[in-house]
């Protein structure tokens, strides 16, 4: 964090300082919740959680350098006592962001978030010092932790927004409000909670009504594939900029492919020029994601070539997603058992068969939650895509959605055991032991509750095993 003496804390946020001889010190290391990342020059947020409560770590995050403890109690070492720990450490994050030089982006979106955070942040880093939401801390503390984590040399402070309902993104644009607000989509995910599309894009536009005038530096950049996303024009008065493959797109790609391993490449056209891009990324889905972070970037002055080579070079920074590893005997193993929701599904498996050109295909995917109302159409249609796309086996892993899933495919023309249905992870693994050949490409996907990272750990763990044993 930039230097900031307890007392000058204690103001900003509403506090009392306890146990604090000298407010006049400085905070001047990370601002942390969790007690392990505590280093000399820490402030230290103690929580109260379900199981945990962090003020019981008061004495030894102090010992082991901070400088003092955000508390809601005293606590026996320096503490700035508020009443709400969570507003008091969003009203920091705010003063820090207000006294920063940086340029902040914010982005939100149903799929694709953490992925094109990612994007951004490398291209954006391959010009200026950029800080960045590390993983998928999108929620209302670690955005503030992450925006706190930004220095006097951060030029760029790209955040990753997410939303459960109506009001969350006014609330973390309030945080930390941008300049560059991106929405990716608007697609299925978390629908249960929302009540339905029109719902949720209610909820994501809330980013494009938060930024500045045009006049004033702001910029919206705006799916325009995605008709609900599209619409959000009309919601800002900040400039407009379109990405997508529509004709209307002011960032566009053209020529899209996909190569022999997956991965796109497409000619990128800005407003400004054009520039060939080859990602180092597997499947479709990410062009989409690529022209939301040229789109961001371009508006922040960097050139078509300039975005074409840091696209080209950016790699997956998040674990388990299109995660692709080579097996000695080689299987290769697909693993994006991150998340899933149906227009992740669709792309994951065209990356599949892009991908396994001439070689076996598996599928092995599981359920994806929280889709309310669609749940049994969205399952019975991938299962169905996967026939389509003429998969060579798929194995549907779990419960009721998984046997959609298998449904789905039998329905659409698979038979006998192109797709089947097993009860677990541990089934899948014993059936992919005993079936999996060399030169098979496997697939895991499901929504992260479902475990199925378990199918592709496992898998790598076989491999690694031969190994042993055949040296
Ligand atoms: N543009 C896209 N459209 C559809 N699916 C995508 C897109 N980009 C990435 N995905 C897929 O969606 C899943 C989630 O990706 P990612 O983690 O980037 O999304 P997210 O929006 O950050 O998710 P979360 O809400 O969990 O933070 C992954 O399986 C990924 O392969
Ligand atoms: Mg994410």
């Amino acid at each position: 964090m930039i230097a900031l003496s307890l007392a000058e804390i204690a103001a900003v946020v509403g506090g009392q300082t306890h146990d604090i001889p000298d407010p006049s010190v400085q905070v001047t290391g990370p601002v942390v919740r969790d007690s392990r990342e505590a280093v000399p020059g820490s402030l230290f947020v103690a929580f109260v959680g379900e199981r945990v409560d962090g003020h019981d770590f008061a004495a030894a995050v102090v010992a082991a350098g901070a400088v003092a403890v955000l508390a809601s109690r005293p606590v026996g070492v320096p503490a700035i006592v508020v009443e709400d720990v969570q507003a008091a450490l969003g009203a920091l994050a705010r003063h820090v962001v207000d006294r920063l030089g940086a340029t902040l982006v914010a982005l939100t979106g149903s799929a694709g978030k953490t992925s094109t955070k990612d994007l951004i942040a490398q291209v954006l880093g391959a010009k200026a010092p950029t800080v960045f939401t590390p993983g998928s801390l999108n929620n209302e503390i670690g955005l503030p932790l992450t925006a706190l984590s930004a220095t006097e040399e951060t030029r760029f402070l790209v955040l990753e927004m997410g939303a459960r309902g109506i009001g969350h993104i006014r609330y973390l644009t309030g945080l930390t409000p941008p300049k560059v607000g991106l929405v990716l989509n608007v697609g299925s995910a978390h629908i249960g909670e929302f009540g339905g599309r029109e719902q949720i894009a209610q909820a994501k536009g809330e980013m494009v009504e938060s930024l500045p005038a045009a006049e004033d530096g702001g910029a919206a950049i705006l799916n325009a594939d995605d008709p609900l996303v599209r619409a959000m024009a009309s919601r800002t008065k900040a400039k407009v900029v379109l990405f997508g493959e529509s004709d209307e797109a002011d960032v566009r790609a053209e020529n899209v492919r996909l190569t022999d391993s997956g991965q796109p490449a497409f000619r990128l056209h800005t407003p400004s020029g054009a520039s060939d891009v080859t990602m180092r990324l597997y499947g479709e889905h990410h062009v989409s994601n690529a022209l939301a972070a040229a789109a961001v970037a371009h508006e922040l002055g960097m050139s078509a070539t300039e975005i074409a080579t840091a696209l080209s070079e950016a790699g997956s920074l998040s674990r388990w997603r299109m995660e692709v590893t080579e097996r000695p005997d080689g299987v290769t193993v697909v693993n994006d058992a991150y998340n899933a929701n149906p227009e992740s599904m669709r792309a994951a498996l065209r990356a599949l068969v892009a991908m396994g050109k001439g070689r076996r295909t598996w599928a092995v995917l599981g359920e994806m939650a929280e889709l309310g109302d669609e749940a049994l159409a969205e399952h019975d249609a991938v299962g169905r895509l996967a026939v389509r796309l003429n998969v060579s086996k798929l194995v549907a892993v779990g419960g009721r959605e998984a046997s959609w899933l298998q449904l789905g495919a039998y329905n659409e023309g698979s038979w006998g055991e192109e797709s089947v249905h097993v009860s677990d992870a541990q089934a899948a693994i014993d059936l992919l032991r005993s079936e999996l050949r060399p030169g098979d490409v496997v697939l895991v996907k499901a929504s992260r509750s479902v475990g199925l990272e378990a199918v592709a750990t496992a898998l790598l763990e076989t491999a690694a095993e031969g190994e042993v044993a055949g040296r």
